[in-house]
């Protein structure tokens, strides 16, 4: 059992793909497992945080102990995390989110057409930008610094020095004050139960963590947060 080193602290974090429907059978969604937000959620709730964990589609069951808000879209997750970053100490997006959403949702089964012999056409899907949830919530923040922000970056490269920098760069760009970031690929950390991470601050050289178990990496981002939040 861990110690409740977290007690008092009130940690909300999204986790799991968002599913973006084009029709009522239909969703672009992506590889994510949840695993690495319900690591989150499950190891700080051991260590004593009051913990949401905004749910979009996970693979693996959320832990007991924790409040679960369930949701399927991008604009959903959006929504349930501006209701309650506000009162929280730290945000925690570990959740793989849309980027694009289809521009029209089509109320009844989109069909093949057969227009005659030889009909092969297929429909063009227009799709949208969604919003950034994590430069949102640290735009809200409007230079104060609650809630501690925490970023994932999944990137693929030829090196771990190129992945490095663009953690780097994406860290600048967010404005958040970790970022954790993954190598990925298929079969790389999306759908594991261990991964390496690298986990970048503002003015810190990185700390690598792995390969390991992903409730490991959870306590070792846990043990950062607490350091960086214990100060401030
Ligand atoms: O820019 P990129 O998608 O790589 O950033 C990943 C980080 O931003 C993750 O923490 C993810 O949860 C968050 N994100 C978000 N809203 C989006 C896209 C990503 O909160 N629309």
């Amino acid at each position: 059992d861990s110690e409740p080193d977290l007690s008092g602290l009130s940690v909300l974090i999204t986790a799991g793909g968002t599913r973006e429907p084009l029709d009522p059978v239909r969703y672009l969604g992506n590889r994510s497992s949840g695993k690495q937000g319900v690591a989150l959620a499950q190891t700080a709730a051991a260590r004593g945080a009051a913990v949401t964990l905004v749910a979009a589609h996970l693979e693996v069951p959320p832990p007991a102990g924790v409040e679960v808000v369930a949701v399927e879209t991008a604009l959903e997750m959006q929504r349930a995390v501006a209701e309650r970053a506000g009162a929280s100490d730290v945000v925690v997006m570990a959740a793989a989110v849309a980027d694009f959403r289809p521009a029209e949702y089509a109320d009844s089964k989109i069909k093949k057409s057969h227009d005659g012999p030889g009909d092969d056409s297929a429909p063009q899907i227009e799709l949208v930008r969604n919003p950034d949830i994590l430069a949102g919530v640290v735009a809200d923040r409007e230079g104060g610094d609650t809630p501690f922000v925490v970023g994932f970056a999944a990137e693929t490269g030829d090196s771990t020095g190129d992945v490095l920098a663009l953690g780097r760069a994406k860290l600048a760009r967010k404005g958040c004050d970790l970022l954790v970031v993954n190598e990925v690929g298929v079969g790389i950390t999306f759908g594991q139960d261990s991964s390496t991470v690298h986990l970048l601050r503002p003015g810190h050289e990185q700390v690598t963590v792995g390969p390991a178990p992903k409730a490991a990496v959870a306590h070792a981002i846990w043990d950062l947060v607490r350091s960086e939040t214990a100060t401030s």
